[in-house]
């Protein structure tokens, strides 16, 4: 038996990137779980980020981005970032968190997220109090001790990401693997396969 829970914002989990605006005069970073991949081609993130954030006023002036994916074990440099504002505190003095130029972009990555996107911005949407910012992906940096040993991808175990959960208000990380995708519905049927 379901019950109706009326029209939700929650979907379950969500990542929880810590995303960095503006350039070597000032830059900010906020903690964003309303974020995902917009397109494959050209690679491309969407995000929702409040209206009064202060990082998105940085992403507006310099039309660029950052996302930078933490381990699970930075959960309390995430939440600080996510409950401060860059108006009042400096979050990298209070973290320790470190800025690394971008390779392509005019801002900056975080040293310590072993995932990074540098993302420039290529659409805005109001969607009420939020603006909607989608960004295509420029370049991607990986932490080598991420990487698996094709040493041309993200073993997803080692990068251990941060998770978010929303309602309970809780961080989390990746269970284990339990099939592979695009193989385990071979078991079901075979016919009109798609690619991905
Ligand atoms: C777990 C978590 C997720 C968040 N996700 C978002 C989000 O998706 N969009 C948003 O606008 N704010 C989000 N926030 C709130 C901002 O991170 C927060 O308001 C931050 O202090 C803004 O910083 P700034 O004013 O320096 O930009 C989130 C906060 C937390 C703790």
């Amino acid at each position: 038996m379901k019950k109706r829970l009326g029209p939700s914002d929650r979907l379950y989990p969500m990542p929880c990137p810590l995303v960095v605006g503006g350039t070597a005069k000032e830059t900010d970073v906020l903690a964003v779980a309303w974020i995902g991949i917009a397109a494959g081609t050209p690679p491309s993130v969407a995000m929702a980020l409040r209206d009064t954030r202060h990082t998105l006023s940085l992403i507006r002036a310099s039309g660029e981005f950052t996302v930078n994916v933490p381990s699970a074990d930075m959960a309390d440099l995430v939440d600080f970032c996510g409950i401060t504002s860059g108006r009042s505190t400096d979050k990298f003095a209070a973290t320790g968190l470190t800025l690394v130029p971008a390779a392509v972009l005019s801002t900056s990555i975080i040293a310590e997220c072993p995932y990074n996107m540098e993302c420039r911005v290529t659409h805005e949407i109001e969607i009420g109090h939020y603006a909607l910012l989608v960004g295509e992906v420029v370049e991607t940096h990986a932490e080598e001790s991420v990487l698996d040993a094709t040493c041309e991808k993200v073993d997803v175990g080692l990068l251990d990401p941060l998770v978010y959960i929303a309602g309970s208000r809780e961080y989390r990380k990746l269970g284990p693997v339990v099939a592979e995708a695009f193989s385990v519905g071979r078991v079901i049927g075979e016919q009109d396969l798609t690619t991905p």
